[in-house]
């Protein structure tokens, strides 16, 4: 997820293709890529590779200026996801919503829709269960800001995307 107030950024850096022996080449994919509408699959490994792909995701989210990123932005289609909100990073596989409460409305953009801006309805508290890089599985709960990006990562594993509520609620787009 990129923030309403962030500038645009280009990605023009990242053009070769992801290759599994070198991590350090991921691509942000745009929208309409395909691997932006794949349903992610379930992370069954928690190795190196892992790690690695986790780390040039932060990398690539960080250069980006966003504060959430998901492997399907960068052509992998397992279910991990990366957020950074106010200088705390974190890192998980498989990241499930196990309870929810609340609503709250904000703008939000997406480093996979550059100029797009939607106002989407989230819920306002999460509690979300999911493995952190060395298969250690974790609970937390995320209210507010962090609450938000963990639902738009998780959409992004399911091939949804923030255009999506645009499409849902033509009224306030136009
Ligand atoms: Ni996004």
């Amino acid at each position: 997820m990129k923030e309403f107030s962030s500038s645009g950024v280009e990605d023009a850096a990242f053009s070769a293709p992801f290759d599994h022996q070198q991590p350090g080449r991921l691509r942000l994919r745009i929208h309409p890529d395909p691997a932006l509408r794949t349903k992610a699959a379930p992370v069954e490994r928690f190795d190196g590779n892992l790690q690695a792909i986790i780390k040039e995701m932060m990398n690539l989210m960080r250069l980006h200026e966003g504060i959430g990123l998901a492997a399907p932005q960068v052509g992998i289609a397992l279910r991990i996801i990366v957020a950074e909100i106010g200088s705390r990073p974190i890192a998980l596989a498989n990241p499930e919503i196990l309870d929810s409460s609340g609503q709250q409305e904000m703008v939000e953009g997406c480093l996979s829709l550059p100029g797009v801006e939607v106002n989407v309805v989230r819920k306002k508290r999460v509690a979300i269960d999911g493995i952190i890089s060395r298969g250690k599985r974790i609970r937390l709960s995320v209210s507010g800001l962090a609450a938000r990006v963990v639902q738009h990562e998780i959409d992004h594993l399911n091939g949804v995307l923030i255009c999506d509520y645009q499409r849902a609620s033509r009224t306030e787009a136009e």
